[in-house]
């Protein structure tokens, strides 16, 4: 009888200690999955009264927003294809510049000259009723 009892105890243990390991091992691979998932967009609204005028450039946080003459808008991240660092805009050159190894681009986006050796990573957007919605990638 005190055997069994015993015997029962040390069963209910090893169950408790294995469901627990086997709920570690799970949250612990539900964690890492999630690491290497890509996050969704995150969505930034530029209010139409924020939008750039023809021949002008907004410069947010992560985005270069690009109004041609013809008031076409192209969107960029600020993000250099390069190594990531942060690529300014240049007025009076009119063109951008990334200040860690000089690659530099067109209004357009297009690569001119420097390490990135392309062109900037260009940014979707819509058109909505409250403003421009513009996508950050997560
Ligand atoms: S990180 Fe921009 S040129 Fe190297």
């Amino acid at each position: 009888m005190g055997l069994n009892r015993g015997m029962q105890r040390r069963d209910l243990l090893q169950v408790l200690v294995g469901g627990g390991a086997f709920a570690l091992l799970g949250f612990l691979g539900l964690r890492t999955a999630e690491h290497f998932l890509p996050r969704p967009p995150r969505k930034i609204l530029i209010k139409e009264k924020d939008l750039p005028l023809p021949g002008r450039v907004k410069v947010g946080e992560e985005y270069f927003l690009v109004r041609a003459a013809d008031g076409r808008l192209r969107a960029f991240s600020r993000r250099c294809p390069h190594l990531g660092c942060t690529v300014n805009y240049i007025p009076d050159r009119e063109l951008f510049l990334c200040p860690c190894h000089q690659s530099r681009f067109t209004l357009t986006g297009a690569y001119i000259a420097g390490p990135a050796k392309r062109g900037l990573y260009a940014l979707r957007f819509e058109r909505t009723r409250a403003g421009l919605v513009l996508e950050i990638p997560g």
